[in-house]
């Protein structure tokens, strides 16, 4: 994994040499460390940031070099806005923030200073928990996938920050706040290593090869090989890898943290489509690069499971992930081919590249049926459709169940991974209804991503469920504070919410 930047926590009393950053909110006559100055070195503070027209404005940062008395080289302004309404998310992204203006400027090191708002043991403990916030921000932003450059040049020029010591009243307490944030860290650079990996190195087989590897954190790990899906008679997920020379796996990883192992779990599925070609279907030539990122959902669904192992969420979650290439060939399946899939249901397949659902048919199912969820969730880069619907901001959310999905929005909002929910019904229902088998694979012209969403609704009983559409949100990302690469890991801290916030005991 690229781990690249090392967090540690000190005293804010110890800002020594170097680089120091300071956070600065909006309209603050000077940064609250301004307190321990004399009366000259703050008169030089505050004319420096008069002179620099820098009010502590998001977005804007102020240099002021070799400051007298303070023994550092420079201390880095960086803008706030408006501090007194940050919720969580803002200071996560402040981190990122922070690390972009380091990189920036390239500084390799620095240390970056949290006063407390106030004496009280409260306002200590707060920023300690926005210290670890910080930290993780810093840390996303600063990951890069460049295993692939060979030239130690070329790396060494993408490195940005390397190392990060934060200083604040309660650095214990820092440290503490940091190790659940240090965990989730870890798990969406996983997804977006997974994601960023090329199809030629990620099949199938390589990438339960890498889910394979969170048993050392106590993740019961098991891989079901195409002879073992064909007992299960999964033949929906079957006829999409059928057209590939790499056979299909699906990995069940299992974290039982809960007090009680039998406790009904959180079922979470991924679709694992390590490259989707569009089949015989076959996709256009422009842009079909990035297929290689449709095992975003099972992505997000391995660097959770890491997540939730590292930090010893005190809950039961089992990940299913099902993994496939989608290619044409001799052995593909047709269009107008009718596949049984473990249900029972027959497909009408009309068309071979809507195969995300055809995978997540038998995962769902298959999940649903052993492990008999208190809920479960499904993530998948199913459908251009909701691109076109909800652009990059907002992740498609589907659902049977209310509170579900409002528990989901609420995490979205909690964590800037947000979603927006979308109608389903029997309206929709009726599009997927084929001429020749119980269902067809695709729906008509309109309301792509709502008829791929009442395919899988046909998978999962009555299981309280909700779907994600991540097609705009996993890969190909716009730049946002915290991710500067192409695969964003999303959903990773969506779902490390939720479980957080409703699941853990
Ligand atoms: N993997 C694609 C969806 C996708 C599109 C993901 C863009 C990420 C970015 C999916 O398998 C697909 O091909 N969907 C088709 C469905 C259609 C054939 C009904 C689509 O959206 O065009
Ligand atoms: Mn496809
Ligand atoms: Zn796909």
């Amino acid at each position: 994994m690229s781990e690249r930047v090392k967090i540690g926590f000190d005293g804010i009393e110890a800002p020594t040499a170097g680089v120091l950053v300071v956070p600065v909110a909006r309209g603050a006559a000077l940064p609250e460390l301004a307190a321990r100055l004399d009366a000259k070195s703050a008169k030089h503070l505050s004319r420096a940031m008069k002179a620099g027209d820098f009010h502590g404005r998001s977005e804007t940062a102020l240099d002021i070099l070799v400051p007298p008395k303070l023994g550092l080289e420079r201390v880095l302004l960086v803008g706030m806005g408006d501090a007194a309404r940050y919720q969580d998310a803002d200071w996560v992204a402040l981190g990122g923030r922070i690390a972009a203006a380091l990189e920036a400027r390239k500084i390799k090191r620095a240390q970056l200073a949290i006063e407390a708002r106030g004496k009280s043991r409260k306002a200590q403990r707060d920023a300690a928990g926005h210290a670890a916030a910080i930290a993780l921000g810093a840390i996303l932003r600063a990951y890069r996938f460049r295993k692939y450059r060979s030239k130690a040049k070329a790396r060494r020029k993408e490195d940005g920050l390397r190392e990060l010591t934060i200083l604040c009243h309660e650095p214990s307490a820092a440290e503490r706040a940091f190790e659940g944030r240090h965990a989730l860290a870890q798990g969406v650079m996983l997804a977006r290593d997974l994601v960023n990996e090329p199809a030629n190195r990620l099949g199938p087989v390589e990438f339960a090869a890498e889910a394979q590897r969170l048993e050392k954190l106590g993740v019961g790990v098991e891989v079901l090989d195409e002879h073992a899906m064909r007992e299960l008679k999964m033949d929906a997920l079957l006829a999409v890898a059928q057209g590939s020379e790499r056979p299909p796996r699906l990995v069940v990883m299992r974290w039982l943290g809960a007090k009680s192992k039998r406790a009904k779990p959180l079922v979470v599925v991924g679709k694992g489509v390590c490259f989707d070609t569009g089949g015989i279907s076959l996709k256009p030539a422009k842009g079909m690069e990035d297929m290689k990122g449709d095992m975003g959902g099972a992505a997000a669904v391995t660097g959770l499971m890491h997540t939730l192992a590292a930090r010893k969420a005190r809950a039961n979650v089992v990940g299913v992930i099902g993994l496939v290439e989608n290619m044409p060939g001799a052995a593909a399946q047709r269009p107008g081919d009718i596949v049984t899939a473990m249900s029972g249901t027959t497909i009408e397949v009309l068309n071979t590249d809507a195969e995300g659902r055809l995978v997540l048919a038998d995962a769902l199912w298959y999940a649903k049926d052993r492990f008999k969820p208190k809920a479960m969730i499904d993530l998948a880069t199913l459908t251009g459709a909701i691109l076109v619907a909800l652009g990059q901001e907002h992740a498609g959310l589907f659902s049977n169940n209310d509170r579900l999905a409002r528990q989901i929005a609420a995490a979205g909002e909690g964590t800037g991974e947000k979603v927006w929910r979308m109608p389903m019904g029997k309206a929709y229902d009726k599009m997927i209804e084929s001429k020749v088998a119980d269902i067809k694979n695709i729906g008509g012209r309109w309301a792509g991503a709502i008829t791929a969403a009442q395919f899988l609704a046909r998978f999962v009983d009555d299981v309280p469920w909700a779907h994600l559409d991540i097609a705009g949100t996993a890969m190909a990302s716009p730049k946002s504070d915290i991710n500067a690469s192409w695969a964003s890991g999303y959903g990773v801290r969506l779902l490390d919410t939720l479980v957080a916030k409703h699941y853990e005991s």
